[in-house]
């Protein structure tokens, strides 16, 4: 959740701290802060809020040393405060951490016990003291904390700078991911690859367990036993330029319309089109006609794609899908079979829960397969097949292409199971593959209905909630979309099943309660009507995606219809996520709020 970064340099690094945390602030922006050694003293600068903050308080206030660690926060323990802003440090040490220290509530009371005087809310304060208790008595840095990693439970990353100490830091890593840059005369550390975009292209990443020490001739990696261990340096290609907005007000608004073209690269990946047949670019190590059973995990707008993909791997492959969110699948024990296959899905690849959950899996002889955008990350190392969404760099903190990404790849893989379980035939793959080649050019027009969102957002900004109904695959794009709305306008809104509206939220319907109704036209459109029937009757106002036009304006008031293009419904979410994803940024447009990176949350949630 929180992003670390830490620079061994031959010319000053406060700068450079800056600009990887720029690259971080996904993973958290409550508070930001950066410690160097300047003439062999810590000092450091912290700043509540974004890292705009931080680096005014540099300009005004500027910090030397070509040693440094930098931090941007996203709060679990104590309030986003600067007090609780990383690095925490005494006189000797100063620490950045990434996760939650699980046992920190007994390590502080000992600690107090023992007379340590805490300054701060946050569970990182009990490592800064137990390695500053060891360095106080003597004890090298490495071997302090070497042994204060032994004490540590939780998930975590940590990167160490100390006293009088230039040319040394360490970093561990305790489920988080922590990267380690090598660079000429240089060595880094960082939360991700991206991070370290401008500085190297050279990467080790740490596995589960492993602590590094860095000098500017390179790293000493151990694993968690303390031996020594090779760990690949890899050279890597993410653009070292920062993503930028191009000329979108934000990162959301971009990435919604960078859709047909990610969309259309993630397809080119998973289907042949000039044979109109699915083509997977790996190959699974099991047989979808063995297969009994499959499970997806995931969380949040992941877990919607996976919704979706269960009604696509039921009805094309005739194979039962159990859907779990991750932090439920990890703790309640599902029985898994050896052969089993179980689906991770995840933006990240980093979400903690997800990879829990794929941790069990695999220990329970399921196989397992990912469905992740970021190749580098821990879910997709640890899984048996990865198949990777093309979406390029998420910066939103609300997903919008990496959810359709996601959805093209479990389409491609629902045909493909349709097809290896003898569900399909050749025509119908041909035909299924046919409707998924046409879906960025449909995205496209989909994307031409924005200036209508644009007027209908100003009219829905004025609402205290929101109801989103939706039938078949549109249910899930109905708890797609008022996810969406919820975190980016902080409009209260929920998703329902359309045939569910009866069975209580009725109850709500009013002239005040908006209802946004996702309907294709498909076998349950009529269905869906009378649904809108009784939701007009009571005064509801409508907003209806489809491109049945006409067919329900002729019954039904208090009606506006964002008329999508005509086409076959099964894919259809693919095209629908389009006016779902404008009508909630437009309307945290109007509201003013902070649309890229929302209130409370962060792109990356490596802890529970
Ligand atoms: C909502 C959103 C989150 C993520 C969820 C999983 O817009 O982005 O709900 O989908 O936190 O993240 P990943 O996909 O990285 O595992």
């Amino acid at each position: 959740m929180c992003g670390i970064v830490g620079i061994l340099g031959r010319a000053p690094v406060a700068e450079q701290l800056v600009d990887s945390l720029k690259r971080l602030e996904y993973r958290g922006y409550d508070s930001a802060g950066v410690a160097t050694l300047e003439n062999g003293s810590l000092a450091r600068r912290r700043a509540e809020g974004k890292l705009k903050n931080l680096e005014a308080l540099l300009e005004a206030k500027p910090l030397g040393g070509h040693t440094g660690i930098g931090h941007t926060r996203w709060a679990t323990h104590g309030r986003p405060t600067e007090n609780n802003a990383h690095p925490h440090a005494t006189d000797r040490v100063a620490v950045v951490h990434n996760g939650i220290i699980e046992n920190f509530r007994e390590l502080r009371e000992e600690l107090e016990h023992k007379g340590a005087m805490f300054s701060t809310e946050t569970d990182t304060e009990v490592v800064v003291h137990l390695v500053d208790n060891l360095l106080k008595g003597g004890v090298a840095p490495v071997e302090a904390v070497r042994a204060v990693l032994s004490q540590l439970r939780g998930a975590f990353a940590l990167g160490f700078i100390f006293a009088g100490e230039d040319d040394l830091m360490i970093g561990a890593r305790n489920g988080p991911p922590l990267a380690v840059g090598h660079g000429e005369g240089e060595m880094y550390l960082g939360s991700d690859a991206i991070a370290l975009g401008p500085l190297t292209d050279t990467i080790s990443y740490l596995e589960d367990g492993d602590w590094v020490v860095l000098n500017r001739k390179g790293a000493t990696i151990f694993d968690k036993d303390n031996a020594i261990v090779h760990r690949e340096a890899i050279k890597h290609t993410t653009a070292t330029a920062l993503v930028d907005k191009a000329n979108y007000r934000h990162f959301m608004a971009k990435e919604i319309h960078e859709q047909p073209e990610v969309v259309g690269h993630t397809l080119a990946r998973y289907v042949d089109m000039a044979t109109e047949r699915v083509a997977l670019p790996v190959k699974l190590p099991f047989d979808f006609k063995d297969i009994q059973r499959i499970s997806i995990t995931a969380c949040g707008t992941a877990s919607y794609a996976g919704f979706v993909a269960k009604y696509w791997l039921e009805r094309l492959a005739r194979v039962p899908v159990e859907l779990d969110v991750a932090s439920e699948f990890r703790y309640r024990e599902a029985p898994l079979r050896k052969g089993d296959l179980a689906i991770f899905i995840s933006q990240s690849g980093e979400t903690a829960d997800t990879l829990a959950a794929l941790r069990y899996a695999k220990a329970q002889g399921a196989h397992t397969l990912s469905v992740v955008n970021v190749p580098t990350s821990t879910i997709a190392r640890e899984s048996e097949t990865v198949l990777q969404t093309l979406a390029g760099p998420e910066i939103g903190v609300a997903s919008t292409k990496a959810f359709t990404c996601q959805l093209m790849v479990l389409a491609a893989l629902a045909v493909a199971a349709g097809k290896a379980r003898g569900e399909l035939s050749d025509a119908d793959e041909a035909k299924l593959v046919h409707g998924l080649v046409e879906i960025p050019r449909l995205m496209s027009e989909a994307l031409t209905s924005e200036p209508q969102i644009e007027k209908l957002a100003r009219e829905l900004s004025k609402s205290r909630d929101v109801l989103y109904l939706g039938r078949g695959t549109s249910y899930p794009l109905a708890l797609e979309g008022a996810l969406k709305l919820k975190e980016i306008s902080y409009i209260h809104a929920e998703g329902y099943a359309a045939g569910e509206l009866k069975h209580g939220p009725i109850a709500l319907i009013d002239e005040h309660m908006p209802v946004v109704v996702i309907a294709p036209y498909d076998k349950v459109f009529e269905k869906t009507v009378s649904n809108m029937q009784e939701v007009a009757a009571r005064g509801g106002k409508i907003i209806l995606m489809t491109d049945a036009k006409g067919a329900a304006e002729a019954t039904i008031q208090s009606l506006v219809t964002i008329v999508m293009p005509d086409m076959g419904s099964t894919f259809a979410p693919m095209v629908y996520a389009v006016p779902v994803q404008l009508l909630a940024y437009h309307t945290a447009v109007v509201m003013g709020t902070d649309v890229d990176q929302p209130r409370n949350l962060a792109k990356s949630v490596t802890v529970e």
